[in-house]
């Protein structure tokens, strides 16, 4: 058995930023369109008005104050409302294997690894771009990786759910060296027309090298164990798949085929599984909560992240044990945690040990425990 271990990340963050206010002010202004094309079916109560949105709540309910995108003008355009996201020909690399690129390049230079020895690529996202051939294996040619990839979808789990299969292949040998990678274009599969969540996700991607640690050559985690568990839940959904074209309601345009959720009883009931999980993770490792020196946990909502900080360690957490990047990019899926592990990790000793835990769709919820090394 092999001691897997993480050495490096990477993060693509898109150029284009929204801030609520200009998401708001093209959402009301989408409202106030429907509203007046749709005046006399409101009218005759056929149909609902839309109500405007508004910043404040947005902040307060939340947490978050702007996202990253890789089209804002179509997301904007109150007529339109989606990013121009434009399907590539398939001579050329598609759009999540672009930014997964970008991602990979630097937690391989982090790592200080070269792309030819990775033996294992897993691109595990929330949605694909297309069913086949696997994103993976795109991004694995692109890299010049070795080995072999494959794609894994587990919501907003993908990254911890990734980080276990390719953890658990470095402890039996079967890989050296593993890239997980986590293109999230969210904005593709969010209704933005929905007041509900139109101001939920944000786009980027994410990187994590894992290697054998008596590979590794520079600064290292331990990967000392994973448990990722499972309860099957509607209160999130997405159905597009491969029935889209067999509408039996003959409606083109199918909200469900977009991100759905239930989001008060997301918020009831994915906090006690997830706080109950990572402190009987931690007991059966033998950690008390107070030796988890950080927490990485996905980037939902932060009142979200406050319950489970203090569940967990039974008091409320300092701003640098659990930090929040979902401010700046808000919910970016199963990209959230590793961006939180990315961008906050520095400051810790050796012999530390931190939490990255992602929760979400499925319900699923996976925790890594990680000691500095
Ligand atoms: N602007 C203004 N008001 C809004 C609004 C908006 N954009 N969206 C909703 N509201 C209104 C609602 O209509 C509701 O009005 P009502 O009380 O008159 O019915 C009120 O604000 C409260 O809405 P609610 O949906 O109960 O808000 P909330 O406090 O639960 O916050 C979420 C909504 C989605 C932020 C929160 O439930 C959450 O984060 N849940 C967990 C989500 C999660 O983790 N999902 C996983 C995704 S991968």
């Amino acid at each position: 058995m092999y001691q897997p271990a993480i050495t490096g990340t990477g993060v693509f963050t898109p150029e284009n930023v929204i801030t609520n206010d200009e998401l708001v002010a093209s959402f009301n202004a989408h409202a106030d369109l429907f509203n007046a094309e749709n005046a006399e079916a409101i009218a005759a109560g056929k149909i609902e008005a839309k109500p405007h949105s508004s910043s404040e709540f947005i902040f307060n309910a939340s947490g978050i104050e702007q996202r990253y995108v890789m089209d804002k003008e179509g997301t904007l355009d109150p007529a339109r409302m989606y990013p121009h996201l434009h399907q590539r020909s398939d001579d050329e690399p598609g759009m999540m294997a672009e930014i997964a690129l970008d991602a990979c390049h630097k937690a391989l230079d982090a790592a200080g690894v070269d792309a030819s020895e990775i033996d294992l690529v897993i691109c595990a996202a929330s949605n694909m771009e297309r069913a086949y051939p696997a994103v993976g294996i795109e991004i694995q040619k692109l890299l010049g990786a070795g080995g072999f990839a494959f794609d894994m979808n587990v919501a907003c789990s993908s990254a911890t759910f990734g980080i276990q299969a390719a953890a658990d292949m470095i402890r039996s040998g079967s890989v050296r060296k593993a890239l997980v990678v986590n293109p999230e274009i969210t904005s593709g599969h969010l209704e933005w027309r929905d007041r509900d969540c139109h101001f939920i996700f944000g786009d980027v991607c994410t990187a994590t090298v894992l290697e054998q640690a008596e590979d590794a050559t520079d600064e290292k985690w331990l990967v000392r164990s994973i448990r990722c568990a499972t309860e099957f839940s509607n209160n999130i959904r997405n159905n597009n798949g491969f029935l889209r074209r067999n509408r039996p309601d003959g409606v083109a345009d199918r909200r469900d085929m977009q991100f759905m959720q239930n989001g008060r009883k997301v918020f009831k009931e994915v906090v006690p599984m997830v706080s109950a999980h990572i402190l009987a993770h931690i007991g059966e490792e033998g950690i008390a909560p107070d030796a988890l020196k950080r927490m990485w946990l996905h980037q939902a909502n932060k009142t979200m992240n406050d319950f489970i900080g203090r569940k967990v360690l039974g008091r409320v957490p300092e701003t640098d044990e659990q930090p929040n990047i979902l401010q700046d990019y808000a919910n970016t899926s199963s990209a959230g945690s590793i961006i939180a592990f990315a961008k906050h990790s520095g400051g810790m000793e050796k012999g530390d040990i931190g939490l990255i835990c992602s929760f979400g769709a499925g319900y699923s919820v996976g925790s890594v425990i990680l000691e500095k090394a």
